[in-house]
């Protein structure tokens, strides 16, 4: 199993879930954060509005996912984030031990 852990412009979000679940993924969880890439320092657009702010708005998602579902899952989520301006986000991938359903005791993949 693989963690994937996405941060994108909050305006996507809608759009990577929508994908997310037309590829029959079943579970994910997003937080709102804040965070910077390279352009620290320099101005970024947000909304229509040029920040020149240290740390801007981002959502982070993370889903677990079969490692069979991983390229297809990185596809459809840069197909529904990226925009081609600074800022678009990244993706980070882990390998994932093991994982368990607390209801049933299910284990691995049959957990997700
Ligand atoms: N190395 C990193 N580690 C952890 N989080 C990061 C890292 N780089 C970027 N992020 C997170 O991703 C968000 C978006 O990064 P961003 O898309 O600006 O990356 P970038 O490398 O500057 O690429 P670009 O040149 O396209 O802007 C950041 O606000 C931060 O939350
Ligand atoms: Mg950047």
């Amino acid at each position: 199993m693989k963690k994937i852990e996405i941060i994108i412009r909050p305006a996507k979000l809608e759009d990577v879930k929508q994908e997310l679940s037309t590829l029959g993924i079943h579970g994910m969880n997003y937080t709102e954060i804040r965070g910077f890439g390279r352009q620290r320092g320099h101005t970024e657009v947000y909304r229509g509005l040029t920040y020149t702010v240290d740390c801007l708005p981002k959502i982070k998602i993370e889903v677990v996912v079969h490692d069979e579902a991983l390229e297809k899952v990185l596809e459809a989520v840069v197909r529904a984030a990226r925009t081609g301006s600074i800022g678009d986000g990244k993706i980070f991938v882990q390998d994932v031990a093991d994982a368990m359903r607390i209801r049933t005791g299910e284990r691995g993949n049959a957990a997700l």
